[in-house]
């Protein structure tokens, strides 16, 4: 597959295998925007690689993605490609206290809901290319 110049969304994208992703894209001359919570990450990443974007959001946080997705689709009319990589896992024990609503929504909303309200709200972008 040709990636010169095809822009591509990948969520996670600062460390693990998101950020190993970033290397090989850009590596491949794509157009790479950055997605995750972490805003001092994201600019440590664009001094390090020529990345064409980064946005800062929380994914388990529904409201951020739709904003994040509203975002992107102004600025980037021409993306071509969303790589839903990021994720979390707590160990969650349903027979443990430490395991609250709050974190199995987290969990579930950033690996599940996220890439479920990215996909909804970025394909109509994606479709025109
Ligand atoms: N590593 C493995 O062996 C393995 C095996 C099977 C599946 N996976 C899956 O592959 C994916 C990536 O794994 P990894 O090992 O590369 O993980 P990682 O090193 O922990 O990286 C996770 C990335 O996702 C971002 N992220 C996490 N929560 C986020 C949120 N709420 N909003 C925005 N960004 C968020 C993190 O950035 P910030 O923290 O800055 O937000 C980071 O860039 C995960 O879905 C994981 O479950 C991994």
């Amino acid at each position: 597959m040709n990636l010169r110049g095809v822009k591509v969304l990948i969520t996670g994208g600062t460390s693990g295998i998101g950020l190993k992703l970033v290397d090989e894209l850009i590596r491949e001359k794509a157009k790479v925007i950055v997605v995750s919570r972490n805003e001092e990450k994201l600019q440590l990443l664009k001094q390090d690689q020529p990345v064409d974007s980064v946005y800062a959001c929380d994914l388990s946080n529904p409201q951020e993605v739709i904003r994040l997705s509203e975002k992107v689709s102004q600025h980037h009319p021409n993306l071509q490609v969303l790589t839903n990589n990021a994720g979390i896992q707590h160990n969650i024990r349903f027979d443990e206290e430490t395991s609250t609503s709050e974190l199995i929504l987290s969990e579930v909303n950033t690996n599940f809901l996220a890439p479920l309200l990215l996909t909804r709200w970025l394909l109509p972008v994606l479709t025109k290319q």
